[in-house]
């Protein structure tokens, strides 16, 4: 596990069955919750508002999570929330934004500011979602800007299910590994 690093007061607050790769870097105001897992060469910076990752989500490798600070353009900034078993893919960018449980960030997706993306979303490889746009549960959305596509299948939300448990499977074995 990476040192977690101080910014001013905050400290990143990482449950103890979490797993964090060792060229992770997380700072300040940042929780990582219960079985979630951040992989190799994310930066996850909670330096001027809050970062929250949910039970049993991953954050795969070279991912980028930041935040908006308070001010009189963007009274209370955005925080960015992320809920639980939720897979986001690699390289992917979440700034100031809402993801709900049990959804599905593809590779390279870059969600902007004050978006939120409802439960069980599936969001394809490369989408842009613009700022504070809200994307329904339950669909898969495509492109940039992101539009839906189509409803998902029952077999495709149980695939995003068992994606979230693979993956706290695996950092198990990463765990061990360490
Ligand atoms: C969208 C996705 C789920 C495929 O859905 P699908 O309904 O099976 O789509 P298909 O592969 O049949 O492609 C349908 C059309 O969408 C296009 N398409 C597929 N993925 C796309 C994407 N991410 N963005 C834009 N267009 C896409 C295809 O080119 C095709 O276009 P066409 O009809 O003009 O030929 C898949 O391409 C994707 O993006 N998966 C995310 C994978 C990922 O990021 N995994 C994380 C690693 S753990």
């Amino acid at each position: 596990m990476p040192k977690p690093r101080q910014f001013e007061a905050a400290y990143p607050n990482i449950a103890a069955d979490a797993y964090v790769d060792d060229s992770a870097v997380v700072i300040g105001d940042v929780s990582i919750a219960s079985q979630a897992s951040v992989w190799p060469l994310c930066a996850i910076r909670g330096d001027v508002n809050r970062i929250r990752i949910g039970a049993r989500s991953n954050i795969q490798d070279g991912s980028v999570l930041h935040v908006s600070h308070d001010s009189f353009y963007q009274p209370g900034g955005s925080p960015l929330i992320i809920g639980e078993g939720v897979t986001v893919g690699h390289k992917v960018l979440l700034h100031g934004c809402e993801v709900a449980d049990n959804c599905f960030i593809g590779m390279g997706a870059i969600i902007l500011d004050g978006a939120v993306i409802e439960p069980q979303t599936m969001l394809g490889a490369g989408a842009l979602v613009p700022q504070g746009k809200r994307l329904d549960g339950g669909y898969l959305w495509l492109g940039q800007p992101a539009r839906r596509v189509r409803p998902l299948s029952d077999q495709e939300l149980e695939i995003m299910a068992y994606n979230a448990g693979h993956y706290v499977k695996l950092a198990k074995r990463h765990r061990n590994q360490a």
